[in-house]
């Protein structure tokens, strides 16, 4: 008789302390909401979505601790979200921290200082019009001779429920391994790609409208 007692009192402990861990209240997204026509989403619907979105991504995003979640007060380097055929086709959007902020110049940045953070946040739109949030791409300058197979960037993945799918110099670090050997090919621009040119927002901004 004791033990399906032991194991459902078990189960009830198991339960209380998910319960309590404040990533399962995010884990699935409340803001599971549907678009129209998602072949089609032009820029200002886009937008739309994406800022709908982003409160959710950025709660999800800083259970992560890491400093790159809190990107939401930097520079967005991108007009509206657009579509990464190298990062899943998701929608995303580009953002640099103020160490970073010759990111701004695009091809002519040269080597981005360390301390840099860079932040690609992403959502995705179902063929049925569903949305929800994506995975948050991180690359960090680290200091000099930190770690020479990537060029001093470390890579992480940061699921939208706050969980890490990997770390160039830490957990997992296999599984973003390729992060860095398709960055690596452009050492000439620092391992960097920016942005389609039509994309681009320059800074300062005058006059433009966010
Ligand atoms: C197959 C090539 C490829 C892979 C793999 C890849 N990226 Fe990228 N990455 C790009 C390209 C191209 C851009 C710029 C255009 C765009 O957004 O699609 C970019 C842009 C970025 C940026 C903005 C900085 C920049 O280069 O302008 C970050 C941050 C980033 N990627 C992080 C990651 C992380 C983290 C991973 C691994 C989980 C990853 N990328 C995997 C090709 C890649």
């Amino acid at each position: 008789m004791r033990g399906p007692w032991l194991i459902a009192l078990a189960t009830v402990f198991v339960g209380a302390a998910r319960a309590a861990d404040p990533a399962d209240t995010i884990r699935h997204p409340r803001a599971h909401f549907r678009v129209a026509d998602p072949a089609s989403l032009d820029p200002p619907a886009a937008e739309t979505v994406y800022r709908r979105l982003l409160r959710t991504m950025l709660r999800g995003y800083a259970l992560s601790g890491e400093p790159g979640a809190s990107y939401a007060g930097w520079r967005r380097y991108n007009r509206h979200p657009y579509r990464s055929a190298t990062h899943g086709e998701r929608y995303v959007n580009n953002y640099a921290n103020r160490v970073a902020r010759a990111y701004g110049r695009f091809e002519n940045a040269g080597k981005l200082p360390p301390g840099s953070l860079l932040a690609k946040d992403s959502f995705t739109v179902t063929a049925a019009g569903g949305v929800y949030p994506g995975p948050l791409f991180l690359m960090e300058k680290l200091a000099p001779g930190t770690s020479p197979e990537t060029d001093d960037w470390r890579y992480v993945m940061v699921m939208p429920d706050g969980s890490l799918f990997g770390d160039t110099t830490g957990d997992n670090s296999g599984a973003v391994a390729f992060c860095a050997v398709c960055h690596g090919t452009t050492p000439e621009t620092d391992d960097l790609f920016f942005l389609p040119p039509a994309l681009r927002v320059r800074y300062p901004r005058t006059g433009a409208r966010e």
